[in-house]
C-alpha cells in the first residue's frame, strides 16, 4: 500500500491555527494530518476529535517510551480517540512495543521511531555505548519493530533502502523531510523529493512547512500530492 495522501504535519501552537489552516481547504478535502507533541500537550484530545469530526485522518506522533504497561493502558486511550495512526520508540524494546499494539489494537497504524534522525552515529556509539554503525542499529530497531507485530518505522527517506534489505514485502516506511523541488529546506538537512521519496518505496510521506507555510496550502498540498501520486 502507497498511502496517497501526503500527511501534512499540524505544527502549530494553538488551536485557532489550526482551525485558520483548514479554513483553506474545501470541507469535502479528506486530509491526513500529523498532531505531534507540542500540539497535542497543549491542547489534548480535543484537537483530536476536532480534526476526527471533520472527516480528516489523525497520525498521532506522540513516540511512546515506557514501561509497557504504560504504554499498554496508554494506547487503549489513544485507540478510543480515534487517532489512525501512532508511534513509540524502538529502544523501548520488544516486549514494549507488542504491549503498545495490545493495548491499541489492530485497525490503526503503529510505527516505531528507529534512530531519531538528529542522532549522529558518533553521538550513538558515545552516549549509548551502541557499537554497531548507525545503519545497523537502523536496520536492527526495523526488524525488532517487525518482530512485534507492528506496522512499519519513521525513518529518513535515505534509510529505506536499508530498511526493505532486512524486512519484509509490506513492512511500511513512513518518511518526513519531503521538500518539492525549489522549496526552502529549513532545518532539514538531507531532504527528498516527493517524485524520489515516492521511486524508493515510501509508503508515507510527511509535509510540514511546504505547505503550512505556503502562500496558498491548498495549491501547495496539491502540487505535492500530484507529483507523489505521478
Ligand atoms: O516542516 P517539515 O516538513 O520539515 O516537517 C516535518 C515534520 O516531520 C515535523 O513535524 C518534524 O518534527 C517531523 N519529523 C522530521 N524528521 C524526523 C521525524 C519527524 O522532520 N526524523
Amino acid at each position: 500500500m502507497q498511502e496517497e495522501r501526503p500527511i501534512i504535519a499540524l505544527d502549530f501552537a494553538t488551536f485557532e491555527e489550526v482551525k485558520d489552516f483548514l479554513n483553506h481547504f474545501p470541507k469535502a478535502e479528506m486530509l491526513y494530518l500529523k498532531i505531534g507533541m507540542e500540539l497535542y500537550y497543549a491542547h489534548g484530545p480535543q484537537v483530536v476529535s476536532y480534526v476526527k469530526s471533520q472527516g480528516h485522518s489523525v497520525f498521532l506522533d506522540l513516540k511512546l517510551h515506557d514501561i509497557p504497561n504504560t504504554v499498554q493502558a496508554t494506547m487503549a486511550v489513544l485507540a478510543k480517540l480515534g487517532v489512525d495512526m501512532t508511534t513509540v520508540h524502538a529502544a523501548g524494546g520488544l516486549e514494549m512495543m507488542a504491549a503498545a499494539r495490545k493495548g491499541l489494537g489492530f485497525g490503526p497504524k503503529l510505527m516505531a521511531v528507529t534512530q531519531l534522525t538528529s542522532t549522529s552515529e558518533q553521538q550513538m556509539q558515545k552516549e549509548q555505548l551502541i557499537q554497531a554503525s548507525l545503519g545497523e542499529s537502523v536496520q536492527h530497531y526495523a526488524q525488532l519493530t517487525q518482530q512485534a507485530g507492528l506496522d512499519g518505522v519513521v525513518c529518513s527517506a535515505q534509510e529505506v533502502g536499508l530498511i526493505k534489505e532486512v524486512t519484509p514485502e509490506g513492512f511500511l516506511c513512513l518518511t518526513p523531510g519531503i521538500r518539492p523541488q525549489g522549496v526552502a529546506i529549513g532545518d532539514q538537512k538531507r531532504v527528498m523529493t516527493p517524485a524520489q521519496a515516492r521511486a524508493i518505496g515510501s509508503h508515507f510521506i510527511v509535509v510540514g512547512r511546504p505547505i503550512t507555510q505556503a502562500s496558498d496550502p491548498l495549491a501547495a498540498y496539491e502540487m505535492i500530492r500530484a507529483e507523489w501520486n505521478a
